[in-house]
């Protein structure tokens, strides 16, 4: 029986060893992590993600040939095949502040592979890494290989939160690199031998080590490209009074460009996009790349002028001011369909909000007070670190309060912001909400969900991103 570990039980290795334990009966998968509350989690009731499908899949496979535990040297020595899938955070210090990748858990796992391993290993990079990670994880594990032969293989994953069970069970591609040795060719060939029993062999793409590594963040990169892109379009349409639903669908007919990705909205977030093109941008700038890397780094400042613009545009339109009045925060994941809130906008919009003296309510259906306060204490980049928390301050705990459903956070509010598109956002009764707010009532909809001509007829004035202006905006511009 071919034996599988995977380190860290986090977003890509939880969900991704589930489906292969799932799909492959034979193979017995270990997910291990040093994290003993979330191991605790998967081995419970309550995963420590929510993922749409996830849970029936660990039911029918948890205790049988899937296991979650804390002892990771003793399933790394006896496994075959080891994914690292631990957290790359982006450097807060030192060389490349700001931009590197901060390979000290890979290389404290890369070390301990090396400590505890008796046999042949294949060892998997599957969280994203800057290229070249291979190499160095290559040189610690034969620099302390007591014999044993290891082959790396770049492996990465393209899942997305809130559909990642049904991109793992219908992966657009899976992607193997390797070394062009017979070794190596050996190993692509036993990984593409797991994803076999339920991917399609056209949908598995064997290339060398670098282009995999690099393949994974040229993907994020267009993908967060064509958001910056449409975001760039919203404010020039609410300039020219062009509707930006109207263009990206014109625009996404064209088959060469096509319909996906191309929602505008008041940024994107999560754990890869802006971390995998800072990481781009600091390998160009070490070739020497200075116009490749100011090119990609425009993708992030487009994004930071998104969420800045989003909070300029409610503040000018209440009068200049929210100091003191209450705004209502509906979502703060950054997307539906998750709990996970990594680089969320709603973190800057909120920050945002709160510098100019705001009452937040906050309500999002998946996550906790106890996380949003985290999330609005915590410094940029410090997300992926397990730093010492601060807590909030004493005014940001006066300023901030976390509701249950969106009609409690918008009771007596003089402002709604949605700032993820959960479909019960779009179910609401606005009327009701209406009748509860001050007036006038503001909805701005930083996901273009509502239905603003029918709001408007409630009586809302309504903000939605890169759509054409309510008079009471045009006469009211927000600063750019
Ligand atoms: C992304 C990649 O899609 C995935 O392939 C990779 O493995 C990890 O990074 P993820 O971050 O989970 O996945 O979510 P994704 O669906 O890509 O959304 C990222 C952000 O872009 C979200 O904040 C989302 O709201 C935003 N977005 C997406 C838009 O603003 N408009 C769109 O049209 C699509
Ligand atoms: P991702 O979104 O890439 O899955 P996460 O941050 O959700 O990233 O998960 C990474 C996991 O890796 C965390 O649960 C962390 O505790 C775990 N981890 C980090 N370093 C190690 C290590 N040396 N051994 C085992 N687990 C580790």
């Amino acid at each position: 029986m071919v034996k599988i570990c995977c380190i860290g039980a986090g977003y890509v290795g939880g969900p991704t060893m589930a489906v292969i334990a799932l799909k492959c009966p034979s193979i017995e998968v270990a997910v291990v992590d040093i994290s003993v509350s979330r191991i605790n989690a998967w081995n419970s009731d309550e995963l420590p993600i929510y993922e749409p499908g996830l849970d029936e899949v660990v039911k029918q496979c948890r205790g049988k040939n899937l296991f979650f535990s804390t002892n990771v040297e003793k399933h790394v020595s006896e496994a075959d095949i080891i994914f690292v899938s631990v957290n790359t955070p982006t450097k807060t210090r030192g060389l490349g502040a700001g931009k590197a990748a901060d390979l000290t858990y890979w290389e404290s796992a890369a070390r301990m592979i090396a400590d505890v391993s008796k046999s042949d290993k294949i060892v998997v990079e599957k969280s994203t890494v800057p290229v070249k990670t291979a190499e160095a994880i290559e040189k610690i594990l034969s620099h302390n290989s007591k014999g044993i032969k290891y082959q790396i293989l770049s492996n990465p994953e393209f899942l997305a939160e809130g559909t990642a069970i049904e991109d793992l069970f219908k992966p657009d591609r899976v992607l193997i690199g390797g070394r062009d040795t017979p070794g190596g060719q050996k190993a692509i060939h036993a990984l593409r031998d797991v994803y076999a029993h339920w991917v399609p062999q056209d949908r598995i793409i064997c290339t060398n080590l670098w282009s995999a590594e690099l393949s994974k963040l040229a993907a994020n990169a267009f993908l967060a490209q064509r958001i910056s892109s449409v975001n760039a379009m919203s404010a020039l349409c609410e300039a020219t009074g062009a509707n930006v639903t109207q263009v990206s669908h014109a625009v996404g007919r064209d088959t060469r460009i096509g319909p996906k990705f191309l929602n505008a909205s008041v940024g994107f977030g999560g754990s890869c996009f802006q971390k995998d093109i800072l990481n781009l941008v600091y390998i160009c700038e070490c070739n020497g790349l200075t116009e490749v890397a100011n090119y990609w780094k425009q993708v992030i400042k487009v994004n930071d002028y998104q969420k800045s613009r989003f909070v300029n545009r409610v503040v000018s339109s209440m009068f200049n001011t929210v100091s003191g009045k209450k705004i209502a925060i509906l979502g703060f994941a950054f997307k539906k369909d998750t709990g996970d809130t990594r680089e969320t906008p709603a973190i800057d919009v909120c920050k945002g909000l709160l510098g100019d003296k705001a009452n937040l309510s906050i309500y999002d259906p998946q996550v906790t007070m106890d996380q949003i306060q985290k999330d609005l204490s915590m410094n940029k980049f410090d997300w992926d670190h397990p730093i010492h928390l601060q807590p909030m301050s004493p005014t940001t705990v006066k300023q901030v309060s976390v509701a249950w459903d969106a009609y409690e956070a918008a009771k007596d509010a003089h402002g709604l912001c949605i700032l993820t598109e959960w479909d019960e956002f779009r179910a609401l009764d606005y009327q009701k909400i209406f009748n509860s707010m001050q007036k006038p009532a503001f909805v701005f909809d930083g996901r273009n969900i509502v239905d603003v001509k029918k709001l408007r007829e409630i009586g809302f004035i309504v903000y939605s991103i890169g759509k054409p202006l309510d008079s009471w905006l045009k006469d009211m511009p927000a600063m750019a």
